[in-house]
């Protein structure tokens, strides 16, 4: 075990693993930030993204050893209020079915947005296609990226 410090959500913490252990793990077993949620383990299905320097990324396929100085965004930091854009068009447009995939889907659409803010449906489509929804909530998403862009 070693000690690393990362930032998270804009604060630095401490936190104490193998340096192969997965930013997953730290994020929910260390902080207690339980909004990044398993799906696959394998990056392949999008519950687990994250903002790696804005980036969206896979939090399971990630190593503690590896995050160094990024910034690195939880779900729980995309907004002090609740108030992204992406936030609030989820709640209009009532996506989530039963959840679990969400907060994957939108850290997703918030990073899209951030680097490409009226996308049109095939960039919509390019950025969300590998996050998947087992309810099958695509249509939704669609829309609500489309509000989101439009209240930016
Ligand atoms: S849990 Fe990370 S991509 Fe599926
Ligand atoms: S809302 Fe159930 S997996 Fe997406």
């Amino acid at each position: 075990m070693a000690k690393y410090n990362i930032t998270v959500n804009g604060k630095k913490r401490q936190v104490e693993a193998d340096s192969d252990t997965p930013l997953l793990w730290v994020l929910r077993d260390n902080l207690h930030l339980y909004g990044t949620k398993y799906g696959c383990g394998i990056a392949e299905c999008g519950a687990c993204t994250i903002h790696y320097n804005g980036n969206p990324m896979r939090a399971c396929t990630m190593t503690v050893g590896s995050v160094g100085e990024a910034a690195i965004t939880t779900i729980e930091g995309l907004s002090e209020n609740t108030n992204h854009p992406v936030l609030q068009a989820w709640r209009e447009h009532d996506v989530p079915q039963c959840g679990y995939c969400q907060a994957g889907q939108i850290m997703t659409a918030a990073a899209l947005l951030a680097e490409t803010p009226n996308p049109d449906d095939d960039e919509i489509e390019a950025a969300m296609y590998t996050n998947i929804c087992r309810c099958g909530t695509y249509n939704k998403i669609m829309a609500a990226v489309k509000t989101a862009a439009s209240m930016k």
